[in-house]
């Protein structure tokens, strides 16, 4: 099980987009998804038509109150499942402050997941404050996958994302942390300036730079209010075949880590069948 947290300070940049879609993506693909929405603002869970207000939510874990196991949640889609995010979650930013061990809650309540394989990945969606949840979500994923909307300040951006990975290795909290990919979104393909920061990017940031470019598309923004992915909502245009591709090249960087399979029988997956 590989966590991987979408990051990025910056708001508005395509974290939550990304989360649902290249979730969904991935579980189209036979893989075995697990999408946390770690933001009390709640777009990823209601992004699904979930509403998230009856205390299903990552708060009672992350408090030492119950399992994550309980929190999990079928989407309408195979293979993807959620943890909602409800407004609770922002409540839990100042009780974890108070725990002694407040910056590795998160790590220690998906540690039930790691020991069982039911999810091949875990998708963090970040909040954009770097606030407790946000830095909890660094001291626990292997990697980060940064959305950056093609605009002007992408570069500034993303050289805050690179020191902050610097921080949490130094500090001792998760030295195995690194960028693993950086995912251009809102391309418009009808502007130089997008071209010209999809080419700054890639000069600066090389190979961690996706091929996979996420075109500006209404339907993006349409699709959450009617609780679908882009792959239910119009399969097939270009914003769900970016998606698609994305998945793929995800999982080629990924060395294909897990192959598609038959739900294990763990104790994960029993409260998953329900
Ligand atoms: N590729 C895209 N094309 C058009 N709109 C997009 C695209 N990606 C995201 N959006 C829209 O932009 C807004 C911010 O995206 P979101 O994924 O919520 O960002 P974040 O989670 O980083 O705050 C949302 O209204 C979303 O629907
Ligand atoms: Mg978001």
């Amino acid at each position: 099980m590989r966590i991987v947290a979408l990051a990025n300070q910056k708001g508005g940049v395509g974290k939550t987009t990304t989360a649902v879609n290249l979730g969904a993506a991935l579980a189209e693909l036979g893989h075995r998804i697990l999408l946390i929405d770690l933001d009390p603002q709640a777009n990823a869970t209601s992004s699904f038509g979930l509403q998230g207000t009856d205390g299903t939510s990552l708060y009672d874990p992350l408090l030492g109150g119950a399992s994550i196991t309980e929190k999990i949640l079928p989407t309408r889609r195979d293979g993807l499942f959620i943890v909602p995010a409800d407004i609770d979650l922002a409540g839990a930013e100042v009780e974890i402050a108070r725990m002694p061990n407040h910056l590795t809650r998160l790590a220690e309540t998906l540690r039930p997941l790691q020991a069982d394989d039911t999810f091949d990945f875990v998708l963090l969606d970040c909040p954009p404050s770097l606030g407790i949840l946000m830095s909890n979500a660094l001291a626990a994923a292997d990697e980060l996958l940064t959305p950056i909307q093609c605009e002007y300040f992408a570069l500034e951006g993303l050289v805050k994302i690179v020191r902050l990975v610097e921080q949490v290795r130094d500090s001792g909290v998760n030295d195995r942390l690194e960028i693993g990919g950086i995912v251009m979104t809102m391309f418009d393909a009808r502007t130089n300036l997008s071209q010209q920061v999809v080419a700054d990017v890639r000069k600066h940031f090389g190979e961690r730079v996706y091929q996979t470019v996420i075109p500006r598309s209404v339907r993006l923004s349409e699709a959450p209010s009617f609780g679908k992915s882009i792959l239910e909502y119009a399969p097939s245009g270009a914003a769900a075949q970016a998606y698609r591709a994305l998945a793929r090249e995800f999982i080629e960087r990924h060395g294909s880590p897990a192959t598609p399979r038959e739900l294990s029988h763990t104790p994960a997956s029993e409260n998953l069948e329900r």
